[in-house]
């Protein structure tokens, strides 16, 4: 079921008009907990959106397509996001942010606001005032997770201060552990700090 959805090429519907394709689109991607999870994304980017008033229903569809390629095996993960540094290929699984995006690409969708969400929710947005900033908040707080609800509730007032309390807490996370931080991610730390949002480095 999964890989027919991949191989095949239907019609491109359009990027907003057409959301009821898109969201059974996504339903077909994904095992049935991760669509539960996609659909409280959605909901919680959508919101997330309207009080730091950014574009709504971008922030929605989004959430809606943002986790069509996680349930791809590495090998196709690897096929539709090349590795362009070596933790992409020591970490597929980290690909399917960039995987999603040729897969939407592939399917004719155009949306740059939406696709670059979409790429980038696994790595970081590269603008703390955006549609892809409020996905990855939503993604990494939404209330299934059973964690983050502070980071949750900060967005609705400071999107910019949850997204670095969300980046900070992850980069953290890693180097505590000895695992290499994604250049993409690093890149959206030094971006936060950059603008204030974060203290500087020691
Ligand atoms: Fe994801
Ligand atoms: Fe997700």
């Amino acid at each position: 079921m999964l890989h027919s959805a991949v191989t095949r090429t239907p019609p491109a519907p359009r990027p907003l008009a057409d959301l009821a394709e898109w969201e059974s689109r996504a339903r077909l991607m994904v095992k049935a907990r991760r669509y539960d999870h996609v659909v409280r994304v959605a909901d919680l980017a959508y919101q997330i959106a309207r009080a730091n008033r950014l574009d709504a229903d971008r922030a929605y569809l989004a959430g809606i397509l943002h986790d069509i390629a996680r349930d791809l095996p590495d090998s196709e993960l690897l096929r539709l996001a090349p590795p362009e540094v070596p933790i992409d290929a020591a970490h597929p699984l980290a690909l399917h942010g960039r995987a999603a995006r040729t897969l939407l690409e592939r399917w004719g969708y155009r949306d740059e606001v939406v696709l670059r969400a979409v790429e980038d929710h696994t790595t970081g947005p590269r603008s703390a005032c955006s549609v892809s900033a409020c996905v990855y908040v939503a993604d990494v707080s939404e209330p299934g997770r059973g964690v983050n609800q502070h980071i949750r509730e900060l967005a609705m007032v400071d999107l910019e201060g949850a997204l670095a309390l969300a980046i900070s807490s992850k980069v953290h996370y890693l180097q505590a552990r000895g695992i290499p931080v994604h250049p993409r991610t690093l890149s959206a730390y030094q971006g936060l700090q950059e603008r204030g949002a974060l203290p500087p480095s020691a």
